[in-house]
């Protein structure tokens, strides 16, 4: 029992990232050398997926030219004898796997955006992963070690970490009964509360693995906060009939939909670059010698 299909919701305007995001997709925000779709891709693959299915706009054609062969840039490369680039152009999307791109008419919610993706999903159980939330630095990806649990329990399963309270109301946050240390049943799942209204601060973060059965919940779902049709709360109607489970993966998570997430995960990634981590370290280590109190880098102007 594995999952094959894994869900990208890529429709999104990305109006943090603007202007850099004006006229580009912000999945195609490059974290070091890779866009970060393309790191969703390599972990839906890592966790056994071979078809996936970007839910796109019109705004967003540079995605499906990235999961396309370049025939042109390839035969460059390869008279050039540039066999390294070659490779990590080949690599973006490896042999078998194949892509389906779905237009999403209106941006109306997540819970809409995964709907769009029925066509393509049909009756099976199904991963999502948000792009803008990087995971790295465990001994698995997340999205197989969230594969394992649900091998072990063939049911819905989302990702959740503890956040400061002060930012539950940023995140889909769950009421859980604990089953062992780090897996739970989820018992309530509210989107976006203010800390005073929050279960708890347990949040989901984009990761997720889904029954079917979430799209005809999804298509009862009213408009729920910010007036979208939220995943979260089709996901709380999900409960009322079949078990889901949260589970507190192994690894860190860089939110790269904020500036602040996107420039940490572009450093600590960067660090561990084979390329360049070693020189990279040089120079952060020299910069932070610098700053001293008295000679802040704002001062500078830089
Ligand atoms: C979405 C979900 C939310 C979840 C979050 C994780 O919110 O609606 O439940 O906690 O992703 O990143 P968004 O960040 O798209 O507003």
């Amino acid at each position: 029992m594995r999952i094959r299909k894994a869900v990208f919701p890529v429709a999104g305007l990305g109006t943090r990232f603007l202007p850099a995001t004006k006229a580009s997709a912000k999945e195609m925000l490059p974290v070091v050398d890779k866009p970060l779709v393309q790191y969703a891709v390599k972990e839906a693959i890592a966790a056994g997926a071979d078809e996936m299915i970007f839910i796109t706009s019109h705004t967003k054609n540079s995605i499906m030219d990235h999961f396309d062969r370049d025939y042109e840039l390839e035969s460059v490369l390869e008279a050039k004898g540039k066999e390294e680039l070659l490779k990590s152009v080949r690599d973006v999307l490896p042999p078998g796997i194949s892509c389906v791109f779905i237009r999403q008419p209106e941006q109306l919610g997540l819970g809409q955006a995964i709907s769009c993706a029925l066509p393509a999903v049909g009756d099976q159980d199904f991963a999502v992963i948000l792009a803008d939330d990087l995971i790295s630095g465990a001994f698995q990806p997340c999205m197989a070690q969230m594969q394992r649990v649900y091998q072990e329990y063939g049911t819905s399963v989302l990702a959740v970490q503890r956040v400061p309270w002060e930012e539950t109301h940023k995140y889909g946050i769950v009421e859980v009964e604990e089953i062992r240390p780090g897996l739970s049943e989820i018992r309530g799942i509210v989107e976006k509360p203010d800390p005073d209204k929050a279960p708890s601060n347990l949040a989901v973060v984009g990761r997720y693995i889904l029954t079917p059965r979430i799209f005809r919940l999804i298509e009862k779902t009213k408009p729920g906060a910010g007036g979208e049709i939220q995943l979260t709360d089709a996901i709380e109607a999900l409960m009322g009939e079949q078990t889901v489970l949260a589970y507190e993966f192994e690894g860190t998570r860089y939110d790269c939909g904020s500036k602040f997430g996107y420039l940490k995960a572009n450093v600590e990634m960067g660090l561990q670059h084979p390329d360049i981590g070693e020189e990279f370290r040089g120079y952060l280590k020299q910069l932070t010698s610098e700053w001293t109190e008295s000679d802040d880098p704002k001062a500078t102007g830089s």
